[in-house]
């Protein structure tokens, strides 16, 4: 029977620090085919990786990211907000996971969170980092932002892109085919199993998010989607591991 993959969801939220090094670790550590992060730009242009615009809520920083340089982001807590067992995990760069990353089998889910703020140039400096460590081949970007997506088809054909929606997306696969994705993310809630099937029959990888209680991971599992987005992987592994008894 065919499974689907398990992606961690900034790391292993449900019991790290998101959008950290832990929580990456932990991933693979599990077992998660593949790990999903958010990126935003610091003020002197380096890729960052975190959830919010802004520092309050998983750091001891205040106010915009974007109005810091990578060096004083690195200065801040983002573990200690989870646990103060995780006191002193940072905001890490993207080219930081990246270079950990190019030594594991993971894939990556790169979420561009430029929706909101309109980081000058996140396309193309991503699409640079991602090649300089060869990960084309293991690397989806994904957003909300659907005219960045079809910005990432012109510059980097060869990497795997998905539109991201939480709202039904009306003509999802016509909108995917105008903005070049191969994929699509859609908040789980919005699924049905005549659009799975008319989706992957059209030739599209489903991704949904963020599927985290039991019997939602066992519907998912049952509708046969490409991969879960999950802020417990364990959870999923179990499951499929019952499936399979
Ligand atoms: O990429 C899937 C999911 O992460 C999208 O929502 O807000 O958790 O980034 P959010
Ligand atoms: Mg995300």
């Amino acid at each position: 029977m065919k499974h689907p993959l398990i992606f961690a969801h900034r790391g292993v939220k449900g019991t790290h620090p998101e959008n950290t090094m832990a929580a990456f670790l932990e991933a693979e550590h599990i077992g998660a085919h593949g790990i999903e992060l958010d990126i935003h730009l610091s003020n002197d242009g380096e890729i960052i990786v975190i959830h919010d615009e802004t520092l309050d809520r998983t750091t001891n920083g205040t106010g915009l990211a974007f109005n810091y340089t990578l060096q004083q982001l690195k200065a801040l807590d983002a573990g200690s907000f989870f646990d103060h067992r995780f006191a002193g995990e940072q905001i890490p760069s993207l080219r930081e996971v990246l270079a950990w990353a190019a030594g594991t089998a993971l894939l990556l889910n790169i979420e561009l969170k430029n929706d909101i703020i309109r980081y000058p140039e996140l396309e193309q400096k991503t699409v640079q980092l991602v090649r300089e460590y060869g990960l084309e081949d293991r690397v989806i970007f994904s957003s909300f932002n659907h005219e960045s997506i079809e910005l990432l088809a012109s510059l980097a054909p060869e990497i795997h892109r998905a539109l991201l929606y939480h709202e039904p997306l009306p003509d999802a696969l016509i909108e995917a085919r105008k903005r070049q994705a191969s994929g699509l993310h859609p908040n789980f809630m919005l699924l049905t199993k005549e659009f799975v099937q008319c989706a992957q029959q059209a030739g599209f990888t489903l991704r949904p998010y963020t599927i985290n209680e039991y019997k939602d991971l066992e519907n998912m599992i049952a509708l046969g989607v490409d991969v879960i987005i999950t802020d417990w992987p364990a959870r999923a592994f179990e499951l499929i591991k019952e499936r399979e008894l």
